[in-house]
């Protein structure tokens, strides 16, 4: 499968048959346990968001809350980051964003060549990511302490 040459239609479709056998797993993870709600920005919202962004190959994207992985394998797919990190710390769906990672891996190899996908469990609080230039949270699912927790981490 040649990524450059996918139409955003055929990923997302893509996407949908990757995340199918996982539906029962995923959910099981829709807890509404504070700061660990679950939420995904929509494939075309973030089409959009990367028009301004405009990542280049000397970028490190982080995605602070990665959940199931969708947005970190949009970037991975989509964009020429130098290397893409998602930290979830909500364990059950860590796994399933390692599950989808594993079946990218063995169906698309090549882009696996030159580029890196990081997916980390635990608390992004915890982590050394000096590296990284851009970071990503979806911040109206997370508490008022835990965002300033994160903002004085980035600072
Ligand atoms: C709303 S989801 C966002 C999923 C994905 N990033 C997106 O935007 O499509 C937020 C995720 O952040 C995770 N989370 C909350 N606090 C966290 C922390 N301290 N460290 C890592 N992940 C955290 C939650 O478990 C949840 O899966």
């Amino acid at each position: 499968m040649n990524m450059p040459l996918m139409t955003h239609e055929m990923i997302q479709k893509y996407f949908d048959e990757c995340y199918k056998p996982c539906i029962h797993e995923i959910k099981q993870t829709l807890c509404l346990k504070l700061n660990e709600t679950y939420g995904e920005l929509y494939y075309y919202s973030l089409v959009k968001l990367l028009k301004y962004l405009n990542i280049t190959s000397q970028d490190h994207f982080l995605d602070i809350g990665s959940g199931i992985g969708k947005l970190v394998f949009q970037i991975f797919l989509t964009t020429e980051a130098a290397s893409v990190t998602g930290i979830e710390i909500n364990t059950l769906r860590h796994s399933i964003a390692i599950q989808i990672k594993e079946k990218l891996q063995q169906q698309l190899p090549e882009i696996f060549v030159k580029k890196f996908l990081n997916l980390q469990p635990g608390d992004f609080l915890n982590f050394e990511l000096d590296h990284i230039t851009i970071a990503y949270v979806c911040s109206i699912v997370l508490s008022f302490e835990l965002l300033n927790s994160i903002g004085k981490k980035i600072n």
